[in-house]
């Protein structure tokens, strides 16, 4: 909605910010009775009972106050050890900032790092809301497509590294991404971060889906790569690999020194999760493993359904991701997807997103989220037949 003529303005910008596609779609659904909702980016798992559990206790225990614009320290060094495990590799606890979510740790970088004037050159198709941070700072996103062919994607970093220029701050990178599953190699994140170190610009690296992959343990870091004064900086989240996608609790590990102002940019937008919940992280990650491994077998069960299902559908086109928990399909002859991703929940009662919330990359595709229950999935193949034959 816009202002009226005599109302004050607000920024320009922000009026023109995009109302996400697959709320419009969420909306059209919205009186759909026996709704199978696989719109979003976020399961039907709950949150592990001891993680529950460790919040209940710092509540009672008063874990109510201010505390460090950094993270709680217990927690930001649960964190380095995490990583220093992970990786292999001595990950310093001065090197953490924890966030109110793996959102706001990409707002904070992008604050951090571009302003009016510059530019940030990003893998796509991708969440939108990568983009809508570039622009909100008033820098200019832009795409270097992933190529698809045969249902896999590929990035050309030739072609990336040619999108740069003097105005260049980063290069982002979600992987594994949402919503195609392409997950970079060790080879491709060590050209990027040459690139990087070369122009004197950052790696931004969206890990949210690091812990989700199903062909090995996990995906290639730059934190496997990096040392710890590259431009490098790892973005990361609760949400999706300990299913806490409503804790809003997330970190980003930069350069010690950029923690300094980071601190600065965390407390003057969220201040930080709430203390508790940054209590209940630390046993997140402490006991978190078993949860973890459960969740990636369950995933790859999910994701093995629902590929080999969709890919009896002559129509459809999609190879079998390695990461995140998405299948992100092409659909022939499919000119609108956001028409089509109504017109699925009206008939179907199945809430897809349209590729087109992915950017203009994502048209012709559509999104499924498969971490549900195979039941469920079973019963979304089944009702879309008639519109996927
Ligand atoms: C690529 C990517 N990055 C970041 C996030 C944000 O996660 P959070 O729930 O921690 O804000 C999402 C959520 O869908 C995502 O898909």
């Amino acid at each position: 909605m816009k202002a009226s003529s005599h109302a004050a303005a607000l920024r320009p910008e922000i009026e023109e910010l995009q109302t996400s596609k697959i709320a419009e779609v969420f909306y059209a659904g919205a009186n759909v009775r026996n709704l199978l909702p696989l719109w979003f980016g976020e399961g039907d798992t709950p949150t592990p009972d001891f993680v529950k559990r460790a919040c209940l206790e710092a509540l009672a225990a008063d874990k109510t106050k201010y505390v460090d614009d950094r993270g709680i320290l217990p927690l930001r060094e649960s964190i380095a050890r995490y990583l220093t495990t992970l990786h292999g590799k001595p990950i310093a606890t001065e090197r953490v900032q924890v966030c109110a979510s793996g959102m706001s740790s990409v707002m904070l970088t992008m604050q951090a790092i571009a302003g009016p004037g510059d530019n940030v050159v990003y893998t796509a198709p991708v969440w939108p809301n990568i983009v809508e941070a570039v622009r909100i700072v008033k820098a200019e996103p832009r795409p270097a497509r992933l190529v698809e062919s045969e249902g896999g994607w590929t990035l050309d970093i030739a072609r990336l590294e040619s999108l740069c220029d003097a105005r260049t701050r980063a290069i982002f990178v979600s992987s594994p991404g949402n919503p195609t599953g392409w997950t970079i190699d060790e080879a491709g994140m060590r050209a990027l971060l040459e690139i990087c170190r070369r122009r004197r610009i950052w790696l931004v690296v969206d890990e949210v889906y690091n812990r989700l992959t199903y062909d090995t343990p996990r995906a290639a870091s730059p934190l496997d790569l990096a040392t710890p004064d590259d431009p490098v900086f790892s973005i990361n989240s609760f949400s999706k690999s300990w299913c806490m996608t409503g804790w809003r609790i997330g970190w980003i590990i930069g350069p010690a020194w950029t923690v300094d102002h980071l601190r600065k940019l965390s407390q003057y937008n969220t201040t930080g999760p709430a203390t508790f919940i940054q209590w209940a992280g630390i046993t997140a990650i402490e006991q978190g493993e078993p949860f973890i491994a459960e969740q990636r077998a369950r995933l790859r069960r999910a994701r093995d359904l629902v590929i080999q299902g969709l890919q009896r559908f002559p129509r459809v086109r999609v190879g079998t991701p390695a990461g995140a928990f998405y299948a992100f399909f092409k659909l022939e002859c499919l000119a609108d997807s956001t028409a089509f991703a109504k017109r699925l929940v009206l008939e179907t009662g199945v809430g897809l997103s349209p590729g087109a919330a992915f950017g203009g990359e994502g048209e012709g595709f559509m999104r499924l989220c498969f971490a549900s229950s195979e039941a469920r999935l079973s019963e979304a193949l089944e009702r879309m037949a008639p519109l996927l034959k």
